[in-house]
């Protein structure tokens, strides 16, 4: 398999399902040789971004953090591949701007099957006002407004999300 460097971010809501399609899409490629790296936004904040909280001073932080190393490893030839809310257009847009190869993927999943779904319990606490500025309910989430590639986990099964990837890598002629 042969590959370009790239970086492949997954942006969406808590719970949306950035970790799931991002693993898969990590292991496949690591299983195929390819060179490549996850940084996870839950993972990075026990150590890269450790210390940093959820105001919008910090997520930036965090993602700009998260950018820098995309920036490295894209241009070294590794896939770079970062899953993080990433709430905040503008400063995913100035990542955008460093980074040679980069892969918007818009992790989509209407509000209410999250609340719904509520796999780590966050939603419930959010919505009884347990927990301030959590994204979606108390502090905003801004969609790209033209992501490389869109999935919506509340209507697609994991494996047509994936194939979504492939297809678009392809198409941008980023792996054969
Ligand atoms: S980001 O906004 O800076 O990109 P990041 O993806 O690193 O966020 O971390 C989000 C994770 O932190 C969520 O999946 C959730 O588990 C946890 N979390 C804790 N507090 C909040 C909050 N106020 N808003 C969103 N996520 C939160």
């Amino acid at each position: 398999m042969k590959h370009k460097g790239f970086t492949l971010w997954f942006t969406g809501l808590s719970g949306a399902g950035k970790s799931t399609l991002s693993e898969r899409v990590f292991e496949k490629l690591k299983l195929v040789g390819a060179k490549v790296e996850l940084l996870d936004g839950d993972e990075v904040r026990t150590h890269l971004s450790k210390g940093l909280g959820f105001s919008k001073e910090d997520r930036d932080a965090n993602v700009h953090r998260l950018g820098f190393v995309c920036q490295l490893l894209s241009r070294n030839g590794v896939i770079a591949i970062v899953a993080a809310i990433s709430p905040y257009r503008e400063t995913r847009d100035e990542v955008r701007a460093k980074i040679e190869n980069f892969v918007e993927i818009y992790v989509h999943c209407p509000i209410e099957v999250l609340a719904e779904r509520d796999v780590k319990g966050l939603y419930k606490r959010a919505l009884a006002g347990e927990i301030a500025h959590f994204t979606g309910i108390s502090d905003p989430y801004e969609p790209p407004t033209s992501p490389e590639i869109i999935v919506d986990s509340s209507l697609e099964t994991l494996e047509q999300s994936e194939a979504r990837v492939w297809a678009k890598l392809k198409e941008l002629e980023l792996y054969s």
